[in-house]
């Protein structure tokens, strides 16, 4: 079963974290949100504090498992009213389909920085040599790869703390749990054509230099889902959550404020 974080009341709101991260990465957000719902963050199969026993743990999470994963948590804490689901990055890829499978569940979705289409072969076949190597020689060529990609070049040089707080994520990470998830994101398909059927208000976030998932991708997602709406988060790449998680709120807390 899922761990997770939680404070607040009232409306859920369920905050997915990205890879390889754990839920810790949504707390300057959920702290300051506690006032608008119920927020909870919980740390998807294989991180943070949901440690799976290593004998029974598969090789490869797939995206669909973590939607799966989601669902059985909220049945165990009898959330049955729709929650507001926000998904950052691999959260997001988990989004598709947890909207594809557990549409009911759903009150509202908010994707920030993340992807639609599936990785290409040569993005795949990347993803599973590295896991191989994280597996034979720990997180090391994981981080030295993704940190840089992870914020914007005024980052590294201006706030350290920041670089600092998004490596000792990473460094969270068991290498087993690491190389599952890179081997799940490999396989996950192209979620492109379920866009035009997401018929649950939407907000769509990115940062300003998002290396990963460019403002301009996450814009066509945006223009493809009826009532989507797209808000840029100034003075942040990937990691909206650490880069100006202020601006990230203001965004969530318009959005949720303004459903019914
Ligand atoms: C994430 O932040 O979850 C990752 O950048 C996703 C990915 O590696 O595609």
């Amino acid at each position: 079963m899922l761990q997770h974080r939680e404070c607040g009341s009232g409306r859920a709101i369920v905050f997915v974290h990205g890879f390889p991260f754990h839920a810790e990465q949504w707390s300057a957000v959920t702290s300051e949100l506690s006032s608008l719902g119920r927020c909870l963050t919980p740390d998807l199969r294989g991180f943070g504090r949901s440690t799976f026993d290593a004998a029974t743990t598969p090789d490869v999470y797939t995206m669909e498992q973590h939607a799966d994963d989601l669902s059985a948590w909220l049945d165990a804490h009898g959330l049955r009213e729709p929650v507001v689901l926000v998904g950052f990055s691999m959260g997001g890829y988990v989004a598709w389909p947890f909207f594809r499978k557990h549409r009911n569940r759903l009150r509202a979705l908010v994707l920030c920085d993340t992807r639609a289409i599936a990785d290409t072969p040569e993005g795949a076949a990347g993803r599973a040599g590295l896991a191989a190597r994280v597996l034979a020689e720990g997180r090391a060529p994981l981080i030295d790869g993704m940190l840089p990609k992870l914020l914007a070049p005024d980052t590294f040089t201006s706030r350290p703390e920041v670089v600092t707080a998004v490596r000792a994520l990473m460094e969270a990470a068991p290498p087993r749990a690491i190389a599952a998830a890179l081997r799940g994101m490999a396989q996950r398909p192209d979620s492109t054509p379920l866009l035009s059927r997401i018929d649950v208000p939407t907000l769509v976030v990115c940062g300003e230099h998002d290396a990963i998932s460019s403002p301009s991708e996450m814009r066509g997602i945006s223009a493809l889902i009826p009532s989507a709406r797209f808000v840029q988060i100034e003075r942040a790449g990937h990691m909206t959550t650490h880069e100006n998680p202020a601006a990230l709120c203001k965004a969530l807390r318009e959005f949720v404020s303004s459903l019914a």
